[in-house]
């Protein structure tokens, strides 16, 4: 192999699906830690087994959908991440995707529901424009994304909503071209995915008056000679930014400034090759949240190449259920 040759290892699909499908048999302390994250764990699993085309023999539907509707909290009239814990819009919209996935229509929720979920959601949005996690208040650009696509997948976006989420996401683009949490804070990676992500749901990506800044900035992201992304400047590179800086270069239509092939690679070294899964890096521990994230990366690369499904950057849905989406009308 010469120097500039990137060596490609094998795709460990079978071990993947495994690992996936154990998960839930992992019971370890970390297993137990992790509750206040179960459904945006089982969004992950789920995600993951339909990028490598292997969800329905690998789950059983009528569970999945049993876990969803076990962490409704009829009070607030949302989700949460696991029965009995308080609706949060993370779990949400982590839900609201599982369902859609199923049910395109979102029949299975009932009108009560529906409109509960859809109060619930509303509810969550502050004079700002930005919304908050849940009643105790947190925010950020997660919960703008988060509020919009649920709603986006509802069929429920009205400019009294948007407007004012388009207005707060264009107070956090930064001098850079990037996107902070916050306004004035710093940009991360991640965080451009929420805001790309938003304003591409509410049909406004041309507020972004120079996409070749943010595009710069992203590519910017791969890290030499590894080719894996990382989320800011001087930080080691991680999978899951794989997703976060790639979705965001498709959504702008630059997925052809970085070096694909390089993150192709860098991907598929973070593979555990005994037990499967992904981890943040080579050798690192794996987990649910790199492992979905990973092989989304790797179908925005090539889907075809894997007989992978095509993933939605905006979404992070199957295009096959994202095009059955209503466009919003402003
Ligand atoms: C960084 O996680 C990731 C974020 C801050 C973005 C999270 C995005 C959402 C919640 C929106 C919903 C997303 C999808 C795909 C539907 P981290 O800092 O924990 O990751 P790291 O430690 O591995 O860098
Ligand atoms: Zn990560």
């Amino acid at each position: 192999m010469t120097d500039t040759e990137v060596e490609i290892l094998p795709l460990l699909r079978e071990k993947h699906i495994n690992y996936i499908i154990e998960q839930d048999s992992h019971r370890s302390y970390e297993y137990w830690l992790s509750e206040h994250l179960r459904m945006n764990g089982l969004y992950w699993g789920v995600t993951a087994l339909l990028i490598m085309k292997s969800l329905d023999e690998s789950l059983p539907r009528s569970e999945v959908i049993d876990f969803v509707f076990s962490c409704w909290d009829s009070k607030a009239g949302g989700f949460g991440a696991f029965p009995r814990h308080d609706a949060h819009l993370l779990s949400t919209l982590s839900a609201l995707q599982i369902l859609k996935i199923y049910d395109t229509e979102l029949t299975i929720l009932g009108s009560e529901k529906r409109e509960q979920v859809v109060a619930f959601v509303k509810g969550l949005q502050l004079p700002s424009g930005c919304f908050q996690g849940d009643r105790f208040g947190e925010v950020d650009t997660r919960f703008v994304y988060n509020g919009l696509s649920s709603l986006s997948l509802l069929d429920e976006l009205t400019p009294e909503i948007v407007d004012p989420a388009v207005k707060f996401i264009m107070e956090c683009q930064n001098f850079d071209g990037s996107f902070g949490m916050l306004p004035g804070a710093e940009s991360h990676a991640a965080q451009v995915f929420t805001c790309v992500g938003a304003l591409a749901i509410a049909d406004k990506l041309h507020l972004i008056e120079d996409d070749t800044k943010l595009g710069s900035w992203l590519s910017e992201r791969q890290v030499l000679p590894s080719g894996g992304f990382n989320g800011r400047p001087e930080k080691l590179p991680d999978v899951c930014y794989s997703w976060w800086v790639l979705s965001s270069l498709s959504i702008l239509n630059k997925k052809h400034w970085v070096d694909l092939e390089k993150l192709e690679a860098f991907i598929l070294t973070c593979q555990d090759s005994k037990d499967g899964g992904i981890g943040d890096r080579p050798d690192n521990q794996t987990d649910i949240y790199h492992t979905c994230f990973g092989l989304a990366g790797l179908s925005l690369i090539d889907h075809e190449k894997y007989n992978f499904t095509e993933i939605d950057p905006v979404y992070c849905m199957p295009t096959e259920v994202t095009k059955t989406f209503k466009k919003w009308k402003s």
